[in-house]
């Protein structure tokens, strides 16, 4: 067997060329000396590390985390010394594991994955069953921990991965606590847990106090995988590294922002989580939340991690709670029925035959503060409609004075500014021009910026960003306590009506395929505005 020790192959240069151009930006280095530029690459991590996945065999595991740490290990970005320690109540061989390993790379990595590359990145794969209910189990599971550092050289500087369904969360995270595992309040350890976080406040709150318990907050890496992707992480650089945009949005200039995380899949194989959940918990507490932090914020001090999560913070602390008379206005729910060969959200798998679960919710959310106050923000996100998009829409108020009323104008749009999040990742400025010819005739045109034309490059996949800062002990892409039970203050407010005064915001129903509830027309408060998406 190969030793782990001898490490990764250093990343093409293509990839590090635009890397380098990205974090130019994002750190405001544009305008310096480029080879200033050269030590914000980022490099393989100097540390050694351990990373210890639960759920290690799992479905995310083998469809997002283990080919994410592939394509890290390909670029070269995994510490020299580096392990991954997979486990579950099930019990495998390492070599059992290796080749489910090799399997899930082979058919989930973006990349062709190359053959020396991962016969040395699934030599650095071990797997150990353990059931964390008996403190036994978790001796012998705390024994190959310390064999496998002592063998892999990774020191004790561990990163815990809890990826198994939630329900067994807390007991995970006591028992690595309590066996030791965490290494104490001033350890490296550190610990990354996936969505959900809480199912509402006080689950959330709860969560959050257990994990204090055994680690610091600076080590603890909620996942929202939103904040992983390009375009998510591009908003602040180009919001707040770009003269030409920032003066312009706020309330002078700005008519409205919309936040459209759409899906045209139904709730398949998700029913017993997903009818439990619904899509305000599942999609509006974390994602749309995220994006509209990031669209709304004030910039930060500085580009540093609580900075940044002080402004997103303060902008959920400004949406405030709803009243039941604001959830009636400002609130739809929406639920898919049956059409052409698409089956009903009711005759889901798992799914009551009652249910009451909304698969669609769209809002409409107030910033009130100096920059915001006035503009009204529309979210909304819901399964089977009729494309997969997620971007965000900021329309800018009309010209004051209809110059060209008088004339043969027959057409006028507003300016846009679109955030394209998936399914490309971009960005686009829409106008008015002049059509060519004698008349004065007017059309919207669109100019864009494609990410993947732009840098020549494909993205990393929104795990490998997170895994990498993850690693890195670099938190600022993931989402710290007082915000995320910020937002769950917010849901609750609008769940607790739709729970116990549901006459003033029913439940509607929606064909699949289609754009959701036609009143979700209702929430604009100007007539002219419509959905948008590019
Ligand atoms: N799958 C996705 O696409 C996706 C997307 C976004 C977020 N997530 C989140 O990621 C997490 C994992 O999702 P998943 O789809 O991978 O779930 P999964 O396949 O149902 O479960 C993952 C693994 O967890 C292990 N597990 C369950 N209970 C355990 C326990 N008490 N102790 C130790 N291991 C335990 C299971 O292995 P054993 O049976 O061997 O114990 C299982 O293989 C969930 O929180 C989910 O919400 C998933």
């Amino acid at each position: 067997m190969d030793s782990p020790d001898s490490g990764f192959p250093i990343p093409d240069s293509r990839f590090q060329i635009s890397l380098l151009v990205v974090l130019a930006y994002a750190y405001g280095m544009s305008n310096q000396d480029p080879l200033q530029v050269e030590s914000l690459v980022p490099r393989r991590i100097d540390e050694p590390r351990l990373l210890v996945i639960f759920g290690g065999a799992g479905d995310l595991a083998q469809k997002k985390l283990l080919p994410a740490l592939y394509n890290l290990a390909q670029d070269g970005l995994l510490p020299k010394k580096f392990a991954v320690l997979g486990t579950g109540r099930t019990h495998r061989a390492d070599d059992d594991y290796r080749s489910l390993v090799r399997d899930s790379v082979q058919k989930h990595s973006r990349r062709k994955p190359q053959a020396n590359v991962l016969n040395q990145f699934e030599q650095c794969c071990f797997y150990q069953g353990a059931d964390v209910a008996d403190a036994a189990s978790m001796a012998g599971f705390a024994q190959r921990i310390a064999k496998i550092e002592s063998q892999c050289g990774t020191g004790g500087a561990r990163l815990f991965y809890v990826s198994t369904p939630p329900e067994a969360y807390a007991e995970i995270i006591t028992a690595v606590g309590d066996s030791g595992l965490s290494g104490g309040k001033d350890s490296p350890t550190g610990i990354i847990i996936e969505k959900p976080f809480g199912s509402d406040l006080n689950t959330s709150t709860a969560l959050n106090e257990l994990l204090n318990r055994y680690f610091t907050e600076p080590r603890i890496y909620r996942i929202d995988h939103y904040l992983g992707k390009e375009t998510v992480q591009n908003l602040l650089v180009f919001r707040f590294i770009n003269a030409i945009f920032e003066p312009l949005l706020n309330r002078h200039y700005v008519h409205d922002v919309q936040i459209t995380v759409a899906e045209t899949e139904g709730i398949a194989g998700r029913g017993a989580y997903y009818d439990q959940a619904g899509a305000l918990r599942d999609m509006v507490q974390n994602h749309l939340f995220q994006l509209l932090c990031l669209i709304a914020m004030d910039a930060p001090v500085r580009f540093d991690a609580d900075d940044i999560r002080d402004e997103k913070l303060a902008v959920l602390k400004t949406v405030g709670t709803l009243t039941p008379e604001q959830v009636q206005v400002q609130s739809v729910r929406g639920q898919y029925a049956a059409a052409g060969d698409m089956a009903g959200y009711r005759q889901e798998k798992a799914v009551k035959a009652d249910s009451q679960t909304e698969s669609y919710v769209a809002l409409r959310l107030d910033v009130a503060n100096q920059r915001w106050a006035g503009v009204p923000f529309y979210l909304r996100t819901g399964k089977r409609l009729a494309r997969k998009v997620s971007e965000i829409v900021v329309t800018f108020r009309r010209e004051p004075v209809p110059l060209l009323g008088g004339l043969d104008c027959n057409w006028r749009d507003p300016n846009k500014l679109i955030f394209r999040i998936q399914p490309s990742e971009g960005i686009s400025i829409a106008f008015d021009a002049k059509l060519p010819g004698q008349r004065m005739l007017i059309r919207p045109v669109q100019m864009d910026m494609d990410y993947n034309r732009a840098f020549d490059t494909q993205s990393p996949e929104a795990y490998e960003m997170l895994i990498f800062n993850a690693l890195a002990g670099e938190n600022s892409h993931f989402p710290r306590a007082d915000a995320v039970e910020q937002s769950w203050k917010i849901i609750d407010s609008i769940r607790q009506t739709w729970d116990h005064q549901s006459k003033l915001s029913p439940l509607l129903t929606y064909p699949a395929g289609s754009w959701g509830p036609d009143a979700a027309r209702n929430l604009f408060t100007d007539p002219e505005t419509r959905w948008q998406t590019s």
